[in-house]
């Protein structure tokens, strides 16, 4: 198919293709293993993107939002399979955004012990971050010390992922924004101006980008952190919003905020933190204001059990050798950057 990009994600025997262009959906049963006999479509209502995988299917629904993105749905998404009779030689297909992908391969994570998936990712968000690189899972509700964000899951990397571009003709503005505040979060990794190519292109460069870091530290045992550049404070900001603020929203906000700590750690200038405002705000035209009463301290308290905090507050950070993982961050200099931020104009 003409003006269709191909990146590979090279992971040996878990290599896997992302195509990404207009109209890649037809090209969706090239990916799926030669062994499966049907497929399990793991997708939600709305979802603006008809799909034929070229065997037999069943579509199993499931609910729009976070309050859904639980086990009970991993659960009922098993019994659902085991209903079908979906074998270890069959393949799930997640065709949605980012919520469908992390749910539809943590299921076929432990289905059978695992079986193969390949996503549709149809929304910008998804084609370039969630859907690529095989973190899957759900969250574990409760507001009470017990339970958290992503906390459930397995990597589990799909057989190929479809990119198409048509998905994202009716997409809402506010879920562009969130694929926008992703993107600015490359920007700061590579320097490339994304922006300035067309939207083929910069989606199928934002992949390489990710198989690039995916390829070197598939499990995050180093590198792969940086890609969580701007969401120590963009996951605190989901909770403590209850989910008012949108994943790749807080990202945008969690960026700038990144580079006044960096600042306040003397780590870059001042005119660095003011380039951190015009790639975000100025020219991805994302919101990087805190929401109005935040708690500056309940926000410290909800970083400080961040999944990279492993022995203490550890936040991903701009400085003279690049974006790096910096640990042991005081809890002062945490609370003096949310200062900074609270008082940018
Ligand atoms: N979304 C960050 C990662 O896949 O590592």
């Amino acid at each position: 198919m003409s003006g269709l990009r191909t990146v590979r994600v090279p992971l040996g025997e878990r290599s896997y293709d992302v195509l990404v262009g207009h109209g890649a959906r037809s090209e969706l049963a090239s990916l799926l293993p030669t062994t499966a006999r049907r497929a399990a479509v793991v997708t939600q209502p709305g979802i603006p993107l008809e799909i034929d995988p070229g065997i037999p299917f069943d579509v199993f629904q499931i609910g729009t939002g976070e309050d859904h993105k639980h086990l009970g749905t991993i659960e009922s998404l098993c019994r659902s399979f085991a209903r079908v009779g979906l074998t270890r030689n069959d393949v799930v297909i997640g065709v949605g955004g980012g919520m469908v992908t992390d749910v539809a391969g943590f299921a076929a994570s432990v289905w059978h012990r695992g079986v193969p998936v390949v996503h549709v990712a149809t929304t910008l968000l998804g084609m370039v971050d969630a859907a690529i690189g095989g973190k899957t899972g759900v969250n574990l509700p409760g507001g009470s010390g017990d339970g958290g964000k992503n906390l459930v899951g397995a990597f589990w990397q799909p057989s190929g992922v479809v990119c198409d571009l048509d998905a994202l003709a009716t997409l809402p503005p506010r879920e562009r924004r969130c694929g926008n505040g992703e993107m600015a979060k490359y920007h700061f990794l590579t320097g490339d101006d994304l922006l300035a190519m067309d939207e083929v292109e910069r989606i199928a460069r934002c992949v390489e980008i990710k198989a690039d870091v995916v390829a070197s530290d598939e499990r995050e045992g180093g590198r792969r952190a940086l890609l969580n550049y701007g969401h120590t404070l963009g996951h605190a900001l989901e909770i403590e919003t209850g989910h008012e603020i949108a994943h790749g929203e807080a990202v945008a906000v969690g960026l700038v905020y990144a580079a006044h700590l960096a600042r306040v750690l003397g780590r870059i200038d001042d005119a660095r933190v003011e380039q951190h405002y015009a790639v975000v705000h100025g020219a991805y035209e994302l919101d990087t204001r805190l929401p109005d009463g935040v708690d500056h301290t309940r926000l410290l308290s909800l970083m400080a059990k961040d999944k990279k905090a492993l022995t203490s507050l550890t936040f991903v950070l701009d400085g003279p050798a690049g974006v790096e993982v910096v640990p042991d961050v005081a809890a002062e200099a945490v609370l003096e950057a949310l200062a900074a931020m609270a008082a940018h104009g």
